[in-house]
């Protein structure tokens, strides 16, 4: 398996991943609202191939905490006849890893609290930072990064997109 950067010519691969993982197409249509914002980063949109097939993607877009650049993770999706064989966990790693090289402060997002937690996220209420909604409880998460230093604390915001969910 390979892990690296979207290519344009992966968007019709991403958009039929997110369709099958999420069984719906909001998730698609948001990742094609994100890529024609201006929260989109394209070193952060991440894909998985195996066999010269595209089988998973990650994305991390501009967020901020109190009015300070963060970044927001989703959607993730991966092909469902191709789960629970290690390319989620490929992704979030590489995806991890690509935003702390960029030096982000810290990764957010709402996800499985039994999922997230092995790729060091822990519950954003622990590091300070608010959900929009306070029903997120421990889903809601973060994963503080090398240049993260604490003063990243308030109501957390993802990029316009994600309020059109
Ligand atoms: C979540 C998802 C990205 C994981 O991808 P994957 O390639 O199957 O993940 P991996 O093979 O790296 O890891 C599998 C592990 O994730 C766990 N896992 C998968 N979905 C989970 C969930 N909804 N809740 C808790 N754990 C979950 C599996 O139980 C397995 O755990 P184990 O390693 O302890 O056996 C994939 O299942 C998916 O696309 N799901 C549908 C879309 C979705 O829910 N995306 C995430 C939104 S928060």
């Amino acid at each position: 398996m390979l892990v690296r950067r979207e290519e344009a010519a992966d968007v019709p691969a991403t958009d039929a991943i997110h369709v099958a993982a999420f069984g719906r197409d909001a998730e698609k249509d948001l990742v094609a609202a994100l890529r024609a914002s201006s929260a989109w980063l394209p070193r952060l949109s991440l894909v998985a191939e195996d066999g010269g097939r595209v089988v998973g993607h990650v994305v991390c877009t501009r967020a901020h905490v109190a009015g300070r650049p963060a970044l927001g993770l989703g959607p993730l999706g991966v092909l469902p006849a191709r789960q629970k064989r290690g390319v989620g966990s490929a992704l979030m790693h590489a995806v991890v890893a690509a935003a702390d090289a960029l030096d982000e402060p810290v990764v957010v997002l709402l996800g499985h609290s039994d999922y997230y937690p092995r790729f060091g996220f822990r519950p954003a209420a622990s590091l300070g930072i608010e959900p929009p909604d306070p029903l997120w409880g421990n889903h809601f998460q973060a994963r503080p990064l090398s240049t993260y230093d604490g003063s990243a604390r308030g109501p957390f915001a993802y990029a316009q997109p994600f309020n059109e969910l």
